[in-house]
Parts: structure tokens; C-alpha cells; sequence
């Protein structure tokens, strides 16, 4: 039996607002086996973002158990998780996250700086990333000379450049035309085609296609489809 890539066990992420406490994550329990494509879903505000991020090293839980392949991350210091982000993670975000005065090619060599690899090597590996894109001939554009939908595979081949294993992705059709969306979860298909183990929220049904598994989420809590069906399903009716 093939062991599980990421697991999560009673994981929790709580703020204190003034005296109330918001339960932006209220006890998750996950696993999550490599090289499959799970979609996350829930309404606004049920912790989507807040999961990606948690799983991501970009944020840390209140309380819980959080590993990814052999590391848990509960333990690792500023050092260690910021090691972990780099080696293991790529992310995808809504709004493409790019750097307006760099052009295609220096936003994705941008990551490299700190892996230690020349320049000459950088602007190879990005140009190599651009091509897997489909993006050779804009690399020499900055983000307002590109569409929504180019500026967001320019941040997937940014979130490619240290082959990571996992590729997180909120909502990253959510800012795309119907076409530049196709586009973009097409190239999210190929990365799981080639191995990686990928985690997308994202509102659009024409994801599902594409998914191995799916993840329904209710006020920080995963919930059963049928749970989630109806609780939609009543939030529509009032
Ligand atoms: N820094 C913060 N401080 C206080 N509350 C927060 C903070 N970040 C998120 N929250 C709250 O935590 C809850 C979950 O937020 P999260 O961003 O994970 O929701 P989401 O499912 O991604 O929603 P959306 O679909 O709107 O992006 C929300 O109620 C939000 O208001
Ligand atoms: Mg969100």
C-alpha cells in the first residue's frame, strides 16, 4: 500500500479579533496521497485559503499535526520551513503575484537567486520554463504586455522553477476568461500528468474533470459532499 504524501491531523488555525475568536480552521484531518489531483471547495470564508497556505509553510497552525512526504513541519523552525517552501512547494495564486517592472523571463529566473545557480543558468532553466508554457515568444514582455491568462502561466512556470512536488493553487482561474482558464487547469493537468501531487480551490466545475479527489470544506471543517451538497443547497433556498 502506497503510504500517504501529505497528512493532516486535527489541524486548527484560530485568530483573536478584539474578543471574539475566529475558527478559520477547526480540526482537520487529511491525507493525501502523491500524485493525485484534489480540488478543494467551499463557500467564502469556510478556510480554503487558509488550508493552502498552512500546507504550504506560509503560515503556521495554532495547534495540530502537519507533514508533507517525511517532514513534519510543526516541529521546523523559520530556517527550515523557509528551506521546505523552496525545495517542496510551487504556488499559484488568484492574482498572478508578479513583479511589474521584470519582464516574463526575470520573473521566473527571480526564484533561482537564492538557489545558488548562475545567471546564465537561471535565464535557461526560465526560458526552458516559458517554452513548457507555451509562453517562448512573450518572455521578453513585462505583466501589463501580457493577458491575465499568460501573466498566470508565468507564474506557473515561477512556481516550477525548483521542481517542486507539490503544487498549490488557489483560485487560479478565478481572474480568466473562460479560454485563458482552460488553458491554465490544462497545464495544472500536465503537471499532475507528470508526477506531481496538486491541490486547487477553485470555484470552476470545469476542474472536476480533471480531479482524483475532492475536498469540501464547511466553516473550517472538511465535510461529506452530501453534507456540503445540502448545506449549499440550504443557503440557497434562504
Ligand atoms: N489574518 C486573519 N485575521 C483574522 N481572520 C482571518 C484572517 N485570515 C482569514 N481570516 C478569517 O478566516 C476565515 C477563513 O478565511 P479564508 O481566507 O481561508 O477563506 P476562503 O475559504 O479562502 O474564502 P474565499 O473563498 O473568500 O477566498 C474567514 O472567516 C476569514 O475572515
Ligand atoms: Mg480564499
Amino acid at each position: 500500500m502506497e503510504k500517504p504524501f501529505i497528512r493532516v491531523t486535527g489541524l486548527k488555525k484560530h485568530y483573536q479579533m478584539g474578543g471574539a475568536t475566529v475558527r478559520a480552521l477547526d480540526g482537520v484531518d487529511l491525507e493525501i496521497m502523491p500524485n493525485t489531483f484534489t480540488v478543494v471547495m467551499g463557500p467564502s470564508g469556510s478556510g480554503k485559503s487558509t488550508l493552502l497556505y498552512l500546507l504550504g509553510g506560509l503560515d503556521r497552525a495554532t495547534s495540530g499535526e502537519l507533514s508533507v512526504g517525511d517532514q513534519s513541519l510543526t516541529g521546523m523552525d523559520e530556517n527550515q520551513l523557509a528551506l521546505f517552501r523552496r525545495r517542496t512547494m510551487g504556488f499559484v495564486f488568484q492574482s498572478f503575484n508578479l513583479v511589474p517592472s521584470m519582464t516574463a523571463l526575470e520573473n521566473v529566473a527571480f526564484p533561482m537567486q537564492f538557489a545558488g545557480v548562475t545567471s546564465a543558468q537561471r535565464s535557461q532553466k526560465a526560458r526552458q520554463l516559458l517554452e513548457q508554457v507555451g509562453l517562448s515568444d512573450r518572455a521578453d514582455h513585462r505583466p501589463t504586455e501580457l493577458s491575465g491568462g499568460q501573466q498566470q502561466r508565468v507564474a506557473i512556470a515561477r512556481a516550477l522553477v525548483n521542481d517542486p512536488s507539490v503544487i498549490l493553487a488557489d483560485e487560479p482561474t478565478g481572474n480568466l476568461d473562460t479560454s485563458s482558464g482552460a488553458a491554465v487547469m490544462q497545464l495544472l493537468a500536465d503537471l499532475h500528468g507528470s508526477g506531481r501531487t496538486v491541490l486547487v480551490v477553485t470555484h470552476d466545475p470545469r476542474m472536476m474533470r480533471f480531479a482524483t479527489h475532492q475536498i469540501y470544506l464547511l466553516d473550517g471543517r472538511v465535510v461529506s459532499e452530501a453534507e456540503y451538497q445540502s448545506a449549499v443547497l440550504e443557503s440557497v433556498q434562504n
